[in-house]
């Protein structure tokens, strides 16, 4: 039976729905059947990440009991597979977020569940909180957001779960930054891993690509799948940062 993952941050936009389509993605290229939920009801926009604006069934669908949560499982070109939510703002009416708890039936038929949480610590927050096993908090390297991740750690704590540690996103090494000893410190947390700030995933964005699919190679695919294979207790070996791949790019031949 998989476990399910909340990637929690508590500030906005720090990078939560880029962790979980990329980490899940990666999960998904190293074989494990991986799911990615989006857990951020209210203002959903992990499909739109993925270039899968849904309007069919979605995870709101689950929340009215219209649908059963089996019902709501796409799969992305990339092996991943995508519960969204859906971005109609009538589909927000009647909803129980307390259904929520339905994607536990999931949990049977994969290897690793990815919950992508909205921002705040509210009761949208703190529902995925309680559904999931286990907690990632995603900060940037800063006082503001690190502050906010605290209290998503507390919030984590209060229900028991397990934190699986800080990922500490859009790093760019320059000496204002707090450290991540710093952070992990101040968090009282491990450090899960670093990924830097790459404006290849802006592009990948753009492109409604994962980064580590349409930029294997780059800073922040590399970071993502260090942190895919630590949260699976596997060493990352990576055939793409071997001199095989950088030959092959050189020539242009993938
Ligand atoms: N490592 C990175 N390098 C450069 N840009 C990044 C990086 N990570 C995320 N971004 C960009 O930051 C923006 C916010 O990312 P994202 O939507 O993943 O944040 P979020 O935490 O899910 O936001 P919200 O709290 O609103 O759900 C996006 O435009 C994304 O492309
Ligand atoms: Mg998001």
């Amino acid at each position: 039976m998989s476990k399910i993952i909340s990637i929690v941050s508590g500030k906005g936009g720090v990078g939560k729905t880029t962790s979980v389509i990329n980490i899940g993605s990666a999960l998904s290229k190293f074989g494990y059947d991986t799911i990615i939920i989006d857990g951020n009801v209210d203002t959903p926009d992990l499909g739109l990440h993925l270039g899968m604006p849904n309007q069919g069934t979605n995870l709101q669908d689950v929340l009215t009991d219209e649908k059963s949560v089996y019902e709501t499982v796409y799969l992305h070109p990339n092996g991943v597979k995508v519960v969204p939510a859906g971005i109609n703002m009538w589909s927000l009416m009647n909803l129980s977020k307390n259904n929520l708890k339905k994607i536990k039936g999931l949990k049977n038929y994969c290897n690793a569940i990815l919950l992508d949480c909205p921002p705040g610590i509210n009761d949208e927050a703190e529902n995925c909180i309680k559904v999931s096993d286990e907690v990632i908090v995603v900060t940037n390297p800063n006082i503001l957001s690190t502050t906010d991740a605290l209290k998503a750690v507390v919030m984590a704590r209060k229900h028991k779960k397990k934190v699986l540690g800080v990922l500490i996103n859009r790093k760019n090494g320059k000496d204002y930054e707090m450290s991540d000893a710093n952070i992990s410190e101040f968090l009282g947390i491990p450090l899960l891993g670093v990924v830097p700030e790459d404006e290849k995933v802006m592009k990948s964005l753009n492109e409604r690509k994962t980064v580590v699919d349409a930029y294997p190679s780059s800073k922040a695919s590399i970071g993502f799948k260090k942190i895919a294979a630590k949260i699976m207790g596997q060493e990352y070996k990576d055939i793409e940062e071997g001199l095989w791949y950088k030959f092959k790019k050189l020539l242009k031949l993938n």
